[in-house]
């Protein structure tokens, strides 16, 4: 059924992950529990970085890290050799806490603010990707004559993937980045490159997330570099780096079907390598982005069973100790998961259950339909995919606190990140301010 129902576990009914019994996990540090199987991240780590290659291309894999950022994830990229993007002076402190090289980072965002632009310059970020011309100003008005950056332009190409609305970036009315369509566009570019302490390294574009098809892969690569020539043509520029994005599709349920091998990359490649040719330009370097394909598969969350309810209607509920605040994909984009209980794996999944935390809200639903066995107080139910936006999307709604990260590899599991206490839910309140 899936990923994590390993030998040990065929054995002895109980999920593992990394070697370790989830139940013993759950008495030793509780529940709501973010598990990660740390050798699957690196593994992730180490195939984008094995295949994204072409042996007439220089290519860099940033990992994303909007998907999930504590200090142990960011010093793992280090230690792995990716490079990161970071989109808040919050994941940049993060990144620097981790000593993480700043010449690798790229600094994303629609709304930088003055304070960010400035921490960057004085961290020494390798390359900004800008969004918009104002945004060239308020940089501009910050640069000393010491500063060097390199600077990629964020393009939107009117490619749409087939993605959720929500997750689809491109479109020509997406808040991210200029339109290649707009001749404004070749007006900035060409203001960048005329600061002398920003170098124009190429162009930034990402066309949204979970992308099931390579074609749209290709389209983009392809529209990217008829951009490159336009730049080219009109300005004389040559554009030395694209970097396209992450959106790299992965299984959160059985109808999920996400490309397999990495075909799908080579192609890319191969296209930007065709319309070089075609166009007589020099060979670009080439980046991506991914985040999700990094870390949703490495993630489980392990929550303890309150209750099972029927209604009237005959729905069935199970009540878990968790909520819409440790995970909230499935109230913000209607995103399927399957899950399991995971003492108990080799009872029969049967029964259709609604699996609901305990916020105050009747959208608080983690997963919409799974097929369960009659759910006890005291069971523990694994969701399965959580590695990705569920720990860097978790809010304190309710006064929840978040739950701790676990790393667990090869037998041992090391706490990434702590469980929060009542006191961190009021450490920033007033208490005497009327
Ligand atoms: C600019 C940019 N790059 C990369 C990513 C990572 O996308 P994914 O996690 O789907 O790979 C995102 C996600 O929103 C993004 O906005």
């Amino acid at each position: 059924m899936n990923y994590y129902l390993t030998q040990d576990t065929t054995q002895t009914g109980i999920l593992t992950m990394g070697g370790l019994d989830v139940v013993s996990l759950v008495k030793r540090f509780g529940t709501p529990l973010y598990l990660m199987d740390e050798a699957h991240i690196r593994h992730q780590c180490q195939w984008f970085t094995r295949e994204f290659k072409h042996p007439q291309l220089e290519t860099e894999v940033i990992y994303a890290s909007k998907a999930f950022l504590p200090i142990a994830m960011a010093q793992l990229v280090a230690q792995e050799g990716l490079s990161l993007d970071v989109v808040s002076g919050g994941e940049l402190y993060t990144a620097m806490q981790a000593q993480f090289p700043m010449e690798k980072i790229y600094f994303h965002g629609n709304n930088k603010s003055k304070e960010e632009l400035q921490l960057l310059l004085d961290a020494g970020v390798g390359t900004l990707v800008l969004d918009n011309a104002f945004e060239l100003d308020r940089l501009v008005s910050l640069l000393q004559p010491q500063h060097q950056l390199k600077v990629l332009l964020r393009v939107n190409p009117g490619i749409e993937a087939h993605t959720h609305e929500y997750i689809a970036t491109t479109k020509n009315n997406s808040k991210f980045g200029l339109s290649v369509f707009d001749p404004e566009t070749l007006n900035v570019i060409a203001a960048i490159a005329a600061v002398p302490q920003l170098t124009f390294l190429g162009l930034h574009s990402h066309i949204g997330s979970q992308i099931f098809e390579a074609a749209s892969f290709d389209q983009h690569a392809s529209a990217i570099m008829a951009y490159v020539n336009t730049i080219h043509q009109t300005l004389g520029l040559e554009v030395q780096a694209i970097n396209l994005g992450g959106g790299f599709g992965v299984r959160y349920t059985a109808d999920d079907q996400p490309l397999e091998g990495a075909d799908y990359l080579h192609t890319m490649l191969e296209s930007i390598v065709r319309a070089a040719q075609t166009y007589q330009l020099k060979h670009p370097k080439v980046m991506i982005e991914p985040g999700r394909a990094i870390v949703a598969n490495a993630g489980i969350t392990l929550y303890e069973v309150g209750n099972a309810k029927t209604t009237h209607a005959q729905k069935r509920y199970c009540f878990v100790d968790g909520s819409m605040a440790d995970h909230i994909r499935t109230a913000l984009y209607q995103a399927r998961y399957t899950g399991i209980l995971a003492n108990r794996v080799h009872d029969a999944h049967e029964h259709p259950y609604t699996v609901t935390g305990k916020a105050c809200e009747s959208g608080d639903i983690i997963i919409k339909e799974t097929l369960l066995p009659h759910p006890q107080p005291g069971d523990v139910l694994a969701v399965f995919s959580t590695g990705a936006y569920h720990y860097s999307m978790a809010s304190h709604y309710n006064r929840l606190p978040k739950p701790p990260v676990v790393f667990v590899r090869d037998g041992k599991a090391k706490v990434v990140v702590e469980r929060e206490r009542f006191d961190d839910l009021t450490r920033f309140d007033v208490k005497d301010a009327l």
